[in-house]
């Protein structure tokens, strides 16, 4: 595809074209990770359909009802080609690609076999890793390292290796690693600037969780960069500034796949028929790794946290007090080892109707974590790519669609309500190439002077 324009409050920018191999960097290369890269190729073979993947089967409307054109997203905007991509990433676990994917059963090992060979050449590069940080899990594929400084910079070889090797002419990350532990440190003077930042890397400051380091690592390095799980990672103010510096898109945090995906389609609904809220109780059994890491409290707290979050910005308590100002929510996950990656999730919801009536809604979604993962990660990584592209950098809210808890500007606060973001990411493709932006009020049809 040729170079695109777009002109939006007087910016005029060159989308650059996708041409050339783009690099997918992946620390963390568990269940979510092989089941993504397995997918992509069983894709390119023509054996498998990208469901769930915005980038590769919606389309876009375009124009007036009336003329309307519905191309497909990826028609629509220069997005790189699926073909196109190489796989790289870091594990503590050494097994390649194939036995992960094994390992996670989440596809079948026959459909497996028509991809073993390229799953088996990507081996896990040995990973920064450290136990206070996820304390359910170990692995012999460790890097040594004498502080967090030399940490990333090992990260950064790992990088410039990948590119030479595989010809790359572009990268970007996603953090698909366990959860790690929660701390409340964000504020921290540390995490502030640039300099404060890498001068507590050299000082080995302990609150500095790997996650952050391939973040820096990433970021430094002019590669686009996403958080996949919930804790603190690209957003610290140093990484947000040092991202927009050098020219770098970056998304989080916590991608949005099932019962929060269910969550942020449901209330949405409640509220707009000013149906009131008592009472919220989900709770998930799932028996994967990622369940395992769960189990700790102090893991399972950073996703109580990004999970929790949701209702209040959809329900606007302080807009309605009456309506949403005193509900219960309660969220839990508990490991359940025979359920592997299929995880079952329980709503229970405690609606009010008119004259203050109680009702009740309940949701069983028996769904599969990795496989409502994967068409996500895809779409970050094209939509990243493309950002970077665009000349779009720092935080790219308008990728809050895919996630739990979307990261934006300080004094903003997130946008959850699914059909919002949906609309902000449909508007910004069309901003991007130059379409009306498109509002729905449908008044303009009845406007005689039109
Ligand atoms: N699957 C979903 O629906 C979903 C939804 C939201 C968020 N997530 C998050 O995505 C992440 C991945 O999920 P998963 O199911 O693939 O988990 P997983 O346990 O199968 O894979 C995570 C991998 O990360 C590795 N890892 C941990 N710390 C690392 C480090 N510092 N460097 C390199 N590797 C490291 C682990 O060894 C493990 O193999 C988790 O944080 C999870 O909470 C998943």
């Amino acid at each position: 595809m040729g170079e695109a324009t777009y002109e939006y409050r007087g910016l005029r920018k060159e989308i650059k074209p996708a041409k050339g191999k783009l690099g997918v960097l992946l620390p963390g290369m568990g269940a979510v990770s092989s089941t993504f890269i397995a997918g992509v190729y069983l894709i390119n073979k023509g054996l498998a359909e990208p469901y769930g993947s915005v980038t590769q089967l919606s389309r876009i409307r375009l124009g007036k009802r009336t003329n309307a054109s519905y191309p497909l997203v990826k028609d629509f905007v220069p997005l790189a080609d699926l073909k196109d991509i190489a796989f790289g990433g870091w594990d503590i676990y050494d097994e390649n690609c194939y036995q992960a994917a094994l390992t996670c059963e989440v596809i079948d090992k026959k459909d497996l076999a028509s991809v073993q060979r390229e799953l088996e050449a990507i081996k896990p590069w040995p990973a920064v890793f450290e136990n206070e940080f996820v304390r359910n899990i170990s692995g012999p594929n460790r890097k040594k390292y004498k502080n967090k400084m030399e940490a990333a910079e090992l990260i950064m070889k790992d990088i410039e290796t990948f590119k030479r090797e595989q010809g790359l002419d572009r990268m970007a990350m996603c953090w698909c690693g366990s959860t790690e532990i929660y701390q409340d440190v964000r504020n921290h003077e540390a995490f502030q600037t640039i300099e404060g930042l890498e001068k507590a890397m050299k000082d080995n400051l302990a609150i500095i969780p790997p996650s952050m380091l391939y973040a820096y690592a990433a970021i430094r390095m002019g590669v686009a960069y996403a958080n996949g799980s919930p804790n603190l990672s690209g957003e610290v103010p140093a990484l947000a500034d040092l991202a927009v510096k050098n020219r770098v898109p970056i998304a989080g945090k916590d991608f949005k796949t099932g019962q929060t995906l269910m969550k942020t389609i449901v209330a949405p609904g409640l509220k707009a028929r000013m149906l009131g809220l008592k009472g919220w109780f989900s709770c998930n059994i799932l028996g994967n790794r990622d369940g395992q890491v769960l189990d700790d409290p102090d893991s399972f707290r950073s996703k109580e946290v990004t999970k929790s979050s949701v209702l209040e910005s959809i329900l606007q308590n302080d807009l309605y007090p009456g309506l949403y100002g005193d509900y219960y929510h309660k969220v839990r996950i508990e490991y359940y080892p025979p359920r592997g990656d299929a995880k079952e999730g329980w709503d229970n919801i405690d609606i009010v109707g008119w004259l203050g009536q109680p009702m009740q809604l309940k949701i069983n979604f028996l769904c599969r974590d990795s496989i409502l993962a994967a068409p996500v990660v895809l779409d970050l990584i094209l939509f990243l790519d493309l950002a970077q592209r665009a000349g779009m950098h720092g935080i790219q809210e308008w990728l809050s669609f895919y996630f739990k808890e979307p990261i934006c500007r300080p004094d903003l606060k997130p946008e959850n309500d699914l059909f919002v973001q949906d609309q902000k990411l449909r508007n910004t493709l069309r901003i991007i190439m130059g379409e009306e932006v498109i509002d729905h009020s449908g008044l303009d049809y009845y406007d005689k002077g039109a």
